[in-house]
């Protein structure tokens, strides 16, 4: 019995480890030098600890992003909408584009789930409130905010790679039309590449008409242009280590 009692309680501590975000955020962290993670841990905690999991607006991660800004990289930043395998893919493999799931905050948090609770000081992983439940909730109302925030901090040349397998590449609801694009701005942007990512089923060119959308929304003076690229073509780049960034597909 004391065996049992022992393993269970060993392994309930191990599970309840297992969800700890805490020490995920702190270790993804350390890997970007110069930071004090301690420090942006708390910023992150204060945004939605001890509080409704369905009311925490966007503003409530201003903290945060004060606490580990996001570097403007002109001409290498990428963005992207319903092409997220791809584009980590190729970012992963060749150090060309920056988008900002490689940026601290992006890694830290990227594809973790995280809720507070009225009345506690804790950080809950499980029992959140998911994507759609609730439209103020922790979780996206992050992204809505590290989105923007990168998106202010874009200069140069802006690349976004959308999805031509589907009838809508520049969705309304996404975040890359709903936020990012309204936040470039033309004093530091001065073009938007779209890499419209194709596979055998095309269904949509650059000649969609989600695109001219895109084109009318962009900030006067941002130049637009539209390439579409075969997804093989993107995925043979980034395995190719003496590909240059510029021409690489
Ligand atoms: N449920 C859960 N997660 C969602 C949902 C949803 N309904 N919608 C969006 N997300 C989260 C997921 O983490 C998903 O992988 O947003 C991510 C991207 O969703 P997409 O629809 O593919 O693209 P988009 O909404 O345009 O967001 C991508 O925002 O993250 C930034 O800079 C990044 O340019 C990129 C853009």
């Amino acid at each position: 019995l004391v065996i049992t009692v022992l393993s269970l309680g060993l392994g309930l501590g191990l599970r309840r480890e297992k969800h700890q975000i805490k020490p995920v955020f702190l270790s993804r962290c350390e890997k970007f030098s110069g930071n004090n993670c301690q420090k942006i841990w708390d910023a992150f905690q204060q945004a939605y600890v001890n509080q409704d999991p369905c009311k925490v607006p966007v503003e409530a991660y201003d903290p945060l992003i004060a606490a580990a800004p996001f570097k403007s990289e002109c001409n290498r930043m990428l963005f992207w909408s319903k092409t997220k395998d791809v584009v980590h893919d190729f970012t992963e493999k060749k150090d060309c584009f920056i988008t900002l799931e490689d940026t601290l905050l992006g890694s830290v948090l990227d594809g973790l789930t995280w809720c507070g609770k009225e009345g506690s000081s804790d950080t809950f992983t499980t029992g959140c409130p998911g994507w759609t439940d609730c439209e103020n909730n922790p979780v996206r109302s992050f992204w809505n905010r590290a989105s923007a925030a990168f998106a202010e901090a874009a200069c140069g040349a802006v690349t976004v790679m959308l999805n031509g397998s589907i009838a809508t590449p520049f969705h309304p609801a996404s975040i890359f039309a709903s936020i990012e694009v309204k936040k470039l701005n033309a004093t530091r942007a001065k073009n938007l590449n779209v890499v419209l990512v194709t596979d055998e089923h095309i269904v949509a060119n650059c000649t969609n008409p989600s695109l001219k959308d895109l084109k009318k929304e962009l900030d006067k003076g941002i130049k637009y242009n539209c390439e579409e690229v075969p997804q093989s073509q993107i995925e043979a780049c980034a395995s190719n280590p003496m590909a240059p960034c510029g021409t690489c597909w």
